[in-house]
């Protein structure tokens, strides 16, 4: 544990050294003022031509952005945002142009990506989507899960040796923020609000990372309505550090699995000092099963690997709403057809620890373990548990299925086995 988290100080600082104070070109960037003018070109030309050893500044008032944007190419950057960016509620625009992420069939409103990329919100910089158009209607179609073409607010693609700090995200679109072949990024001090003032939100995930490594989120906090930050196929070395999440279904691992004979991997994850406060878990795995049945992002199934190496240390809850600590191998969106096998899954969940998990609950389930009988659940940890509900009463139950060699704890009973793309059925 030291050493790994001494390898991400490392990283930070490594960050700081090569990303000097810009004493290159400055661009400023103009805002038309006027949400029937679009900003998107202006802030194009401003990193085209101080994308690289520059700097890019946003002012403090409201830049307007109606189209696509996708800015790859920046080295040696410091972009400090002051103001706001405004997503428009133009969604059909949006459903036909936004920008293909990479996996899953998800797509983005916003792509950035290069070397050496110091972003600085200053606590005071915020990424407005105009979700509540979004929310209200995503309420009214059919498939309110993964609706083809909603947009992230934004994805970070090739983002190597980076920080991005002190921004704040209103109303995501969909899911805030997607990390793809991106590595040694430090994303601190987030706060991410996607509570939606008209309707609740729903899919707008804080985070999703892929195919990343090296990545350190410190200091998010974030309201939500799915996960708070997951972490899906090929995130290695990723940490999680003196974070606050509220009312979401806490930090997911997956949904994986999800692509039929191929093999993906989640290793090496630390999770330190994190509090949850009416979330639905702390922590939930949800892979697929061997059978396929359609395609990403709602169908999917059948594939392999595993998630290991992972440690979850200092869990404080309050209020959380299911089981802490969650295990679904039997993953099944809203809409995605058949009854299927639950315990068929060939992705393999081992090595996790949890250390020290406190606080409130309002299930008696500490641990739900739905697990695979082709590749079981192997050293799974759980020491030092101490939740209760309001009234004072612990929670007693730790229920498992095709759990090898349990660590901490002994089982108490069998898990609700079942589709579930959240967790527990
Ligand atoms: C990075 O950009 C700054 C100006 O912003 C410049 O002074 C410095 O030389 C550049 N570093 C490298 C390695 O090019
Ligand atoms: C512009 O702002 C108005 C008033 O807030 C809003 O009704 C409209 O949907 C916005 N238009 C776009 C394209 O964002
Ligand atoms: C989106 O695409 C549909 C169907 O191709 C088309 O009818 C519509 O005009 C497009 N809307 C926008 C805003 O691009
Ligand atoms: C974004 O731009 C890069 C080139 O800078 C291009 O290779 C990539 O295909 C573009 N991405 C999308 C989704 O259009
Ligand atoms: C996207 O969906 C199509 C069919 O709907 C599927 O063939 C393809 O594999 C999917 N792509 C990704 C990257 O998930
Ligand atoms: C943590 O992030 C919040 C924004 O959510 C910020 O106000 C605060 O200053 C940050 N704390 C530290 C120690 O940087
Ligand atoms: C989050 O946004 C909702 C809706 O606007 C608002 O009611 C709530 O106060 C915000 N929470 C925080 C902590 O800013
Ligand atoms: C988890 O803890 C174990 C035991 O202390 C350690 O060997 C392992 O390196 C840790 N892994 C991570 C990702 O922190
Ligand atoms: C977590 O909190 C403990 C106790 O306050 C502290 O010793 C430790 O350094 C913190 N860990 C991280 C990664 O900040
Ligand atoms: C599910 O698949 C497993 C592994 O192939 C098999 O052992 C089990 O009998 C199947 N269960 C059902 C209900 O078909
Ligand atoms: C405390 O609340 C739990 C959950 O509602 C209930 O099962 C338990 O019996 C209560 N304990 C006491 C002592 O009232
Ligand atoms: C598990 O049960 C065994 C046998 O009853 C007992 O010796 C052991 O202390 C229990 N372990 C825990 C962590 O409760």
């Amino acid at each position: 544990m030291e050493h790994y988290l001494t390898r991400f100080a490392l990283v930070v600082a490594t960050c700081n050294l090569l990303v000097a104070p810009a004493s290159g070109k400055t661009c400023t960037v103009k805002s038309s003022g006027i949400n029937t003018t679009d900003d998107a070109p202006a802030i194009l030309d401003a990193f085209k031509e101080c994308g690289k050893n520059g700097r890019v500044v946003f002012e403090p008032t409201t830049y307007y952005i109606s189209s696509v944007l996708n800015i790859t190419w920046l080295e040696n950057v410091t972009v400090d945002i002051y103001g706001t960016l405004l997503w428009s509620t133009d969604i059909q625009y949006w459903l036909n142009h936004s920008l293909d992420v990479g996996y899953q069939n998800q797509s983005t409103a916003f792509i950035l990506g290069g070397d050496r990329v110091q972003l600085d919100g200053h606590n005071e910089g915020t990424f407005d989507g105009n979700g509540d158009y979004w929310y209200e209607w995503i309420a009214q179609q059919e498939n309110t899960s993964n609706y083809p073409g909603r947009p992230h607010a934004i994805t970070f693609n090739g983002l190597r040796n980076s920080v991005v700090k002190g921004l704040r995200f209103l109303r995501s679109q969909m899911w805030t923020m997607s990390i793809i072949y991106s590595d040694h990024v430090v994303l601190d001090s987030i706060f991410v609000n996607n509570t939606g003032n008209r309707s609740q939100s729903s899919n707008t995930d804080g985070a999703d990372t892929i195919r990343s490594s090296y990545i350190i989120f410190n200091n998010w906090t974030v309201y939500n309505g799915d996960d708070s930050i997951s972490l899906k196929a090929d995130s290695y070395n990723v940490s999680v550090t003196n974070s606050y999440f509220y009312n979401g279904s806490g930090i997911a691992l997956g949904s994986i699995g999800q692509y039929y004979g191929v093999e993906e991997h989640i290793t090496g994850f630390s999770v330190e000092n994190v509090t949850f406060d009416n979330t639905l878990h702390a922590v939930y795995f949800k892979t697929w099963t061997a059978d396929q049945n359609g395609y990403p992002p709602n169908g999917g199934g059948g594939g392999l690997g595993d998630a290991s190496d992972m440690n979850f240390t200092n869990v404080f809850v309050t209020g959380i709403r299911g089981a802490a600590f969650s295990i679904s191998q039997c993953t099944r969106f809203d809409g995605a057809p058949g009854e299927g096998n639950c315990t068929n899954s060939q992705f393999q969940i081992r090595d996790v620890a949890v250390y020290n998990l406190l606080g409130t609950t309002k299930s008696n389930r500490i641990a739900s373990l739905q697990c695979s009988a082709v590749e079981p659940c192997t050293d799974i940890g759980l020491f030092d548990v101490d939740l209760k509900f309001d009234n004072g009463t612990a929670a007693t139950d730790y229920l498992c299925g095709n759990v090898k060699s349990p660590q901490g704890f002994n089982c108490t009973g069998e898990p609700c086995v079942g589709g579930s793309a959240s967790g527990e059925c």
